[in-house]
């Protein structure tokens, strides 16, 4: 399939130490996809949904164990952990190889080594990337084939000399001979691995098939090593949804943002304006790489070709483009499964029909207070099924950006939006996004859980080290080119109660983002940024009182000064890693706090 010697190399190294029973190059194609699938059906593993309901889609269960990323599992293997940063996992590098390999060894025994081709944006592109993955899960190979471009045409662009990102996966359970799955396949917890090797662009995982640990295009490949590689190469690889906003002239903006996992960027990417003759468009809901153009203006491309969406709370009402990029040719996992052949989940709008299977394998009792399915549960769908996708979603060159917002789930201090003063103000404003938890919620301490640029679980390397990378990153364009900056934040409550509708109502955030790019509606000037002006946000139609959206609005120097506190404590981790222009905006912050 390929005369890429390296691969060759590299697929056959592997095979002699994992020793699969059978190596099988994937070539993408729909009979490829459909033996795989029927595979699982006729092993029990996996049922094929309802055709007149979900045509093409499957529903998959997965171990108990095996249900969610595992950040403590997760290890940035730079050379000295001082590369690695204090927000990572570090293991030093050697000592994790010797580790790891001895997992490896013969853990595909009685199982199919699959190599996948993948590329991370379209293919060709100058801002896309190749990886390709060897699993032993072929429920990787058909969720990949949904979150990437994979196969032959990847092969093809790859060539004989092409560079790709090896990434090695194992779900670490070989087979007994003439032994067969009779449930999801993974390694015990404490045995799972997801690993990156910063310095020479590997990811090497095992013991886990869910998710981000297995799907190494989409976390490990797309925000760890990619933000590596970024730094390397002066590019940008970043959590941010990105998505195309038109005016009722038909005048049309790109805007990025980054929140933190949880926080509803697959609803903002795919918002329903509430607004008359606005519109919004999807480009990508998780990640965004963006490149500068010979223009100066920095370009995005979604490197994804899926959603990997969070089902629960998802229904017609909170995100019908999220429903309906599922409607079919997509895979289900840890939903329930209803009697006739169709899924169910918390929030989805309806009731659970009688004699649904939760997530677990048994009859859900509703009575229970277990949920049927788990909080975790995801659809894989395809991008190009989303009714609001963005006509230049697959374009090469990406979309300009005009905006990046940032934001968290912040019930007290943080004003519906502001407006940055600078580039370097607006690195500022991604270094501290973060949501409150309470201590009762889960556990932890209360207070502000930073999340800087929502990357936390994601950096590859030092994140004093990201933020300096973002700061060089302002210097290579003019200010009339780069992209404005924005923090807004949709969950600010007084006396227990929301400030603000949220979902297809942020329509009116960003119709006033929009404008402010073009240097229109009227600001307030604070301690902390511009700050919408009363009356500057379109609020027709909505049920909110003046008073309502001045506390939406307000700025607090008391609110800021405790904040000031936090912040120092979080900078202080960082030492001389932290860059002097981020000291300098806390500095300038304190000083107009009066502080
Ligand atoms: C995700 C996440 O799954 O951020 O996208 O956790
Ligand atoms: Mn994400």
């Amino acid at each position: 399939m390929t005369k890429n010697q390296k691969l060759i190399n590299w697929v056959n190294q592997w095979a002699e130490v994992m020793q699969p029973d059978n190596v099988v190059w994937c070539d993408g194609s729909e009979e490829e996809n459909q033996r795989l699938l029927d595979g699982y059906v006729n092993a029990g593993l996996a049922v094929k949904l309802n055709e007149k309901k979900r045509p093409g889609s499957y529903y998959f269960r997965s171990d108990p164990s095996d249900v969610a990323r595992v950040e403590n599992r997760t290890f940035i293997c730079s050379k000295t952990q001082e590369e690695a940063g204090p927000t990572n996992n570090w293991e030093d590098p050697e000592k994790m190889r010797a580790t790891m390999l001895a997992k490896y060894k013969g853990c595909m025994k009685g199982r199919t080594m699959y190599v996948i081709p993948f590329s991370m944006g379209p293919i060709g592109s100058n801002i896309a990337h190749i990886g390709v993955e060897i699993t032993d899960s072929a429920y990787v190979v058909v969720n990949m084939r949904i979150m990437a471009r994979i196969g032959k045409p990847v092969l093809d662009a790859l060539g004989e000399n092409g560079f790709f990102v090896p990434c090695v996966h194992s779900v670490g359970k070989p087979l007994a001979a003439g032994e067969v799955d009779k449930t999801w396949p993974c390694a015990p917890i404490e045995e799972k691995y997801i690993v990156h090797f910063p310095e020479t662009y590997e990811i090497w995982s095992y013991g886990s098939g869910y998710g981000g640990n297995a799907l190494l295009g989409k976390k490990c490949l797309a925000l760890r090593i990619a933000s590596k590689m970024g730094k390397d190469q002066g590019w940008l690889a970043e959590h941010m949804l990105i998505l195309g906003i038109t005016n009722p002239k038909g005048e049309k903006k790109y805007i990025a943002a980054a929140f933190p996992s949880a926080c509803g960027k697959t609803n903002l990417a795919m918002l329903v304006p509430t607004i008359p003759g606005w519109k919004v468009e999807t480009v990508g809901d998780d990640i965004a790489w963006m490149k500068y153009g010979a223009d100066g203006r920095l370009y995005a491309i979604n490197p994804e070709a899926g959603f990997f969406g969070v089902a629960p709370m998802t229904s017609l009402e909170t995100n019908p483009n999220a429903m309906h990029s599922a409607d079919a040719n997509t895979i289900f996992t840890n939903v329930g499964l209803t009697p006739d052949g169709d899924v169910w989940w918390e929030g989805i709008g309806y009731d659970c029909p009688a004699g649904t299977i939760d997530w677990k394998g048994n009859v859900y009792d509703p009575a229970s207070g277990e949920p049927c399915a788990h909080a975790n549960a995801r659809f894989t769908a395809p991008a190009s099924q989303c009714p609001c996708i963005d006509s230049q979603w697959e374009n090469p060159a990406g979309v300009p950006i005009s905006a990046i917002l940032f934001g968290g789930r912040r019930p007290s201090t943080v004003p519906l939006c502001h407006e940055a003063a600078s580039w370097n103000h607006g690195v500022f404003m991604g270094s501290i996004v973060g949501s409150e938890v309470t201590a009762a919620a889960i556990g932890l301490k209360a207070g502000v859980r930073r999340d800087p640029f929502a990357m936390l679980p994601f950096c590859g390397y030092n994140m004093g080290d990201y933020f300096g990378h973002w700061i060089d990153m302002g210097k290579k364009s003019s200010a009339d080119k780069l992209p404005k900056f924005f923090f807004v934040n949709w969950f600010r409550k007084k006396d227990g109660k929301w400030l603000w509708p949220g979902y297809g109502e942020n329509s009116r955030v960003l119709a006033y983002i929009f404008n402010r790019c073009n240097g229109e509606g009227a600001t307030v000037d604070t301690a902390i940024g511009k700050v919408p002006a009363a009356g500057a946000i379109n609020v027709e139609g909505l049920n909110i009182t003046a008073e309502e959206m001045a506390n939406a609005l307000a700025f607090s120097t008391d609110e800021w000064k405790d904040e000031v506190a936090l912040i120092e404590e979080q900078y202080a981790m960082f030492g001389s890693h932290l860059p002097k222009e981020l000291r300098a905006e806390l500095d300038g912050l304190k000083s107009r706090l009066g502080m």
